[in-house]
């Protein structure tokens, strides 16, 4: 049993062939996948592909990256879509630094007003952080008080992965972690007890060694867990309880 935390079912490279994705998902032993939005339209479309699917869920918001198209209609309207029985998460949302595509003090406003939103529907947050580490921590120290959620691919050091535990977080860990050079994700995770973590594909990005360049699908969240169990030298079955108990006590999961 696996659980997919964080996937974008609702992207092009799934169109013609969702159902098969999903079937191969189901096979694979994933029993639940997050499907995250990013914006309005493709948090819509998760709801609806929710609607469809049995295994999966949906989260709504949006992304830094949207940030500046946004206005308070859609936050509106996303408040409204929460309310719907099978999203179980407001994300993604959160600060990227890296790409910088809306401006800063709109990504910080945007971000806070979905905390906020998330406080008002009683649900927990998937958090996008790149290259915003400081920002991000101040942030929910200040306005995250009454909120659970999850860091998805995670890319701080270990000492943040610990604050943001104690704050109630859960660190997500994506593709990244088997990859070649990725040593100080890996030392990470052998440091972090296991009842901190969730896994994830963030499909069709990020897909994991041997697939790496590849469109990843959810039927690969497997090679993540695989690659857990090895650095922490504990058996497969134990990383895949453990991080499908923390995904449904998060996400409130059936
Ligand atoms: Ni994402």
């Amino acid at each position: 049993m696996l659980i997919d935390t964080h996937a974008h079912l609702d992207s092009a490279e799934f169109k013609a062939d969702i159902e098969n994705v999903i079937s191969r998902s189901l096979a694979a032993g994933v029993i639940a996948i997050v499907t995250v939005g990013t914006d309005l339209e493709s948090s819509r479309q998760a709801v609806m592909l929710a609607q469809q699917h049995p295994s999966v869920y949906a989260a709504v918001g949006i992304h830094p990256h949207e940030a500046a198209q946004a206005n308070p209609d859609h936050l509106t309207a996303l408040l409204r879509l929460s309310q719907h029985e099978k999203v179980v998460a407001i994300g993604e949302i959160g600060l990227d630094f890296y790409r910088n595509l809306s401006p800063t003090e709109v990504q910080k406003e945007i971000f806070i007003a979905q905390l906020e939103l998330a406080q008002r529907a009683r649900k927990p947050v998937i958090i996008h952080d790149r290259q915003a580490h400081r920002e991000t921590m101040s942030i929910l120290r200040e306005r995250a008080k009454d909120l659970r959620g999850v860091l998805h691919c995670f890319s701080g050091d270990l000492e943040m992965a610990q604050q943001a535990a104690k704050l109630g977080f859960s660190i997500s860990v994506a593709g990244p972690v088997t990859f070649q050079n990725a040593r100080g994700l890996q030392a990470l995770v052998r440091e972090l007890p296991l009842e901190d973590l969730m896994i994830e594909t963030d499909c069709p990005y990020l897909a994991p060694h041997p697939y790496r360049g590849q469109r990843n699908e959810p039927a690969y969240v497997r090679f993540i867990a695989t690659r857990i169990a090895a650095l922490k030298a504990v058996p497969f079955e134990h990383v895949a309880q453990v991080t499908t108990e923390n995904a449904k006590r998060v996400f409130s999961l059936p």
